[in-house]
């Protein structure tokens, strides 16, 4: 795996976005260095950017800190804005779109639901002259002009290596290992697991590990996460690691762990950094999780939107190949990183949570212990 390089440049009201490059394993990322930077824009009224995100259960991230960052992002480049949230609903999707671009949204950033519900909402944006961004997901077989996200295979390698850590910590012995994957639907899910299975699937391979019960959560959906992981482990009661794809479901997995006083035996990964994963891992409950610098996810699309609000043709240097609609669309990729007991302090000190949520009542101590001052 390459790693990818964001330098984002903005000179007058020209914008750059230098990527070095991102290829995956999977052949589902590539990209290229590249781009001279666009001509600059005049002096015209900025037009309005649409955000749709996509609900507020699947992960704490979209309302606590995709919404924030953005909000702060256009306030400081002075650019109306109107952030809605699809609450999961798909034909509300497409009305909030509807409305958006009625109000005067002349750019369209969206979180999909699923690819085809999605290209539908970016297609019909396109037809009408609006400017659209994917944000975070990729749509595939969509037509949006943009793409900015983490370099998503890279985020499953670091949970399926993060995983035999803490089982080679554990001394785990031939361990059972059960994979609770994101939505189907979710065309990072799919990424997410291509990273962890090119780690773990030679050690189902050789024998190292056995591979237990392997199950997507549809829509990411925590509760009935803990419905699955429940029955896995009535199925496999001598599960010994767990690759959970986000904090989410590997909090849906801890509960039922709890129940059989497994939780801190059995290690689980997560992802997203939310306070909840991270006092997980405070708590020993859970092995790790994946942060991701949200603010600069939200400030690479700001800047994108808002060059594009100008009428601007920004450039982004990287590409990211939609094997579906198979075209190379210009993309923004950032780099994950791997978080355990000894760095959640690097996630405190980047200001993504505060010590003051994080470190409440039984997790104070915890917090000394980590070194999170
Ligand atoms: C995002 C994750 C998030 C998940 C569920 C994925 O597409 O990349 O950060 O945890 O969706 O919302």
């Amino acid at each position: 795996m390459r790693k990818g390089i964001l330098s984002i440049g903005a000179a007058a009201a020209a914008l750059t976005l230098g990527l070095t490059a991102c290829g995956g394993e999977s052949g589902d990322t590539s990209a290229e260095t590249s781009s001279a930077p666009s001509a600059a824009a005049g002096d015209a009224k900025p037009g309005k950017v649409g955000v749709i995100l996509p609900d507020s259960k699947s992960s704490a991230r979209w309302e606590t800190a995709d919404r924030k960052y953005l909000e702060e992002a256009f306030k400081t480049a002075g650019v109306e804005y109107d952030i809605q949230n699809a609450q999961g609903d798909k034909t509300a999707f497409q009305t909030i779109a509807d409305q958006m671009i009625t109000n005067g949204a002349t750019v369209l950033m969206i979180v999909n639901l699923d690819s085809g519900t999605g290209k539908a909402v970016l297609d019909k944006a396109k037809s009408q002259g609006v400017a659209t961004i994917d944000y975070d997901r990729l749509t595939l077989g969509g037509s949006a002009s943009y793409y900015v996200s983490f370099d998503n295979t890279a985020v499953g390698k670091l949970q399926g290596e993060g995983l035999v850590k803490c089982l080679t910590d554990k001394k785990a012995d031939k361990p059972i290992v059960a994979e609770l994957n994101g939505s189907p639907t979710d065309n990072n899910a799919t990424l997410f697991k291509q990273g962890y299975d090119g780690v773990l699937q030679p050690k189902y391979d050789s024998g190292e590990y056995k591979k237990g019960p392997d199950q997507s959560v549809p829509d990411w959906d925590n509760t009935q996460a803990g419905t699955i992981f429940e029955q896995m482990l009535t199925q496999e009661p001598k599960i010994a690691g767990v690759l959970a794809a986000n904090d989410g479901l590997g909090n849906a997995a801890i509960s039922v762990l709890k129940k059989q006083n497994l939780n801190g035996k059995v290690p689980v990964t997560g992802q997203d950094a939310t306070v909840q994963g991270l006092q997980n891992i405070l708590a020993g409950d859970q092995c790790m999780t994946v942060y991701k610098a949200i603010k600069k996810e939200a400030d690479a699309a700001a800047q994108l939107a808002v060059s594009l609000a100008k009428g601007e043709q920004p450039q982004a240097s990287g590409t990211v190949k939609d094997t579906e609609g198979n075209r190379d669309v210009p993309s923004v990729l950032l780099e994950p990183q791997a978080i355990f007991f000894d760095n959640v302090k690097d996630v405190v000190a980047d200001g993504f949570v505060s010590k003051d949520e994080l470190c409440t009542g039984e997790f104070a101590d915890k917090c000394t212990e980590a070194g999170i001052s």
